[in-house]
C-alpha cells in the first residue's frame, strides 16, 4: 500500500480564503463580540487562523463529536466526546467545521447548540462537499466548495495522520 496526497488548495490559498472570512465576520458583528466553538481536532487549524484575522472581539471554546472511525467513511452516528466549557446562552456562536460531508454533524450540532438559547449561532466551514450532502444545512460562512473525494491535512486527518500538513490535498490510498 502506497498513500499518496495531491495538493488541492496550497497554503496561499488557504490563508487568503481565511482572511476573506476574517473580514466578512468582522463586518456582520461589527460592534459585538462572537464566541467560536471550534469542533475538535480537525478545525483547530482553522479556527487559530480565523480568529487571529477577526477584529471584534474574539472568545473560543471546544467541542469533540465524532462520526468517523478509523476509515473514510462516516458511521453516520454522532457522540459528543468532549462538550463546552462555558454557557453559550445570549451569545453570538459561530460553530467552526473542518468540513460538511453529509451534513450529519453540524445538523446534530445545530439542534443540540440552539436549544442552549445562544443569541445567534452561525457556522463557518472551511470545506464543503455539496455532492455528498443527505441533510438540509445552510452554512453562513464557507471557505472552499470541493469534489467528492477524501482530504487531508490543515487538520483534516486520516487515521489521525496528516493533520499538521500546511495544505489540503487529495489522499490516494494507491
Ligand atoms: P458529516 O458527514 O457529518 O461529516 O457532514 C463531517 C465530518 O466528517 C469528517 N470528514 C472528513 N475528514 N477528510 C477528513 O479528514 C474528508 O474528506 C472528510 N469528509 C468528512 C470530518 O471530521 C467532518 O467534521
Ligand atoms: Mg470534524
Amino acid at each position: 500500500m502506497s498513500e499518496q496526497i495531491r495538493v488541492l488548495l496550497s497554503e496561499e490559498e488557504l490563508d487568503r480564503k481565511i482572511a476573506e472570512l476574517g473580514e466578512r465576520i468582522s463586518k456582520d458583528y461589527e460592534g459585538e463580540s462572537v464566541h467560536l466553538i471550534c469542533i475538535l481536532k480537525g478545525s483547530i487549524f482553522f479556527t487559530c487562523e480565523l480568529a487571529k484575522r477577526i477584529t471584534v472581539p474574539v472568545t473560543i471554546d471546544f467541542m469533540c463529536v465524532s462520526s468517523y472511525g478509523a476509515s473514510t467513511v462516516s458511521s453516520g452516528k454522532i457522540t459528543i466526546k468532549k462538550d463546552l466549557e462555558e454557557s453559550i446562552e445570549g451569545r453570538n456562536v459561530i460553530v467552526i467545521e473542518d468540513i460538511i460531508d453529509t451534513g450529519r454533524t453540524l445538523r446534530y450540532l445545530l439542534d443540540d447548540l440552539s436549544a442552549r438559547g445562544p443569541k445567534s449561532l452561525k457556522l463557518c466551514a472551511m470545506l464543503d462537499k455539496p455532492d455528498r450532502r443527505i441533510t438540509d444545512v445552510a452554512v453562513d460562512y464557507t471557505g472552499f466548495e470541493i469534489p467528492d473525494e477524501f482530504v487531508v491535512g490543515y487538520g483534516l486527518d486520516y487515521d489521525q495522520r496528516y493533520r499538521n500538513l500546511p495544505y489540503i490535498g487529495i489522499l490516494d490510498l494507491g
